[in-house]
């Protein structure tokens, strides 16, 4: 079918209201693309300037090599499952995949669901006021988030996140007792840590009181606190009960260090 350029595409609505800025993206011939984002965040005025319903500020549009205004031969979505309950959004998820392979249609698909952007992107493209936070497939955005808007926006649940600063190769949290060496970092920093990524350890030196456990039947979220730190932890068996004390230890090569500042992944 084809593939779709966009090269520095902005969208300015009436009294200066930001619709995209800077959007530069490549997808390919066939390839299922979503775009996944908060509210307001430009996914439709992008899918709305690609079918030529929306005239872009400034920017170009091409289908191959050929500048365009609007595309017959892409499929483009926008939110179409939205208001089904939770079991045909699973149903229809997998029928629209099947239908792609089909097809074999160019797609782009918007959403604000990050779980149906993670299993129907081929490419994922989030975005969060008016622009492109980062492109990827959903194990690279979800293992590698290049800021704290999107490891806190992809997953579920959410990555736990730890304010404090490192200082001589340790950092302390600001709301409770939890130290963690950390190297070649100096400053005010957020640690990120996946639910799945913290573990039960008699040996851990953070003591995390267990405030709520959600049995999900294949697994448990544990709602810990550490101080004034909350964090949610996946167990898979055996999991504690509310009130216990536990000590626990987080996965070192698995930890998400942003600057506090700017977000940016460290
Ligand atoms: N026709 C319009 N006139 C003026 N402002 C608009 C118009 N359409 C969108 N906007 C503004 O542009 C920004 C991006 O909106 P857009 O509809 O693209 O977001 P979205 O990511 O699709 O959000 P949602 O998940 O709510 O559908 C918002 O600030 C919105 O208020
Ligand atoms: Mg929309």
């Amino acid at each position: 079918m084809a593939e779709v350029r966009l090269v520095s595409l902005k969208k300015i609505y009436e009294k200066n209201v930001v619709g995209v800025e800077d959007i530069n993206l490549e997808i390919e011939d066939k390839e299922f693309c979503v775009f996944v984002g908060p509210s307001g965040c430009g996914k439709s005025t992008t899918l709305r300037l690609i079918a030529g319903l929306e005239t872009p500020t400034e920017g170009e549009i091409y289908i191959g090599d050929r500048k365009v205004n609007h595309i017959p031969l892409v499929f483009l979505f926008d939110e179409p499952l939205s208001n089904l309950d939770a079991k045909l959004r699973v149903e229809m998820r997998t029928e629209l995949k099947k239908l792609h392979k089909r097809l074999s249609a160019t797609t782009i698909y918007v959403t604000h669901d990050q779980i149906e952007a993670m299993t129907m992107g081929d490419k994922i493209v989030i975005l969060n006021k008016g622009r492109i936070q980062q492109i990827g497939d959903a194990e690279t955005l979800y293992d590698h988030p290049v800021n704290y808007f999107v490891a806190g926006f992809m997953g579920s649940p959410p990555m736990n996140f730890i304010e404090g600063a490192v200082e001589d190769g340790i950092f302390r949290a600001k709301d409770g007792d939890i130290k963690i060496p950390i190297e070649n970092v100096k400053g005010k920093v957020i640690v990120g840590v996946r639910s799945e990524d913290i573990v039960v350890d008699s040996k851990g030196n953070i003591k995390a009181g267990v405030e709520l456990v959600e049995a999900l039947g294949n697994e448990a979220l544990l709602h810990l606190s550490v101080g004034d730190i909350s964090l949610i932890m996946r167990m898979y068996e055996s999991p504690p009960h509310s009130g216990d004390v536990i000590n626990i230890n987080f996965k070192r090569e698995k930890l998400h260090i942003f600057n506090a500042e700017t977000g940016e992944r460290l």
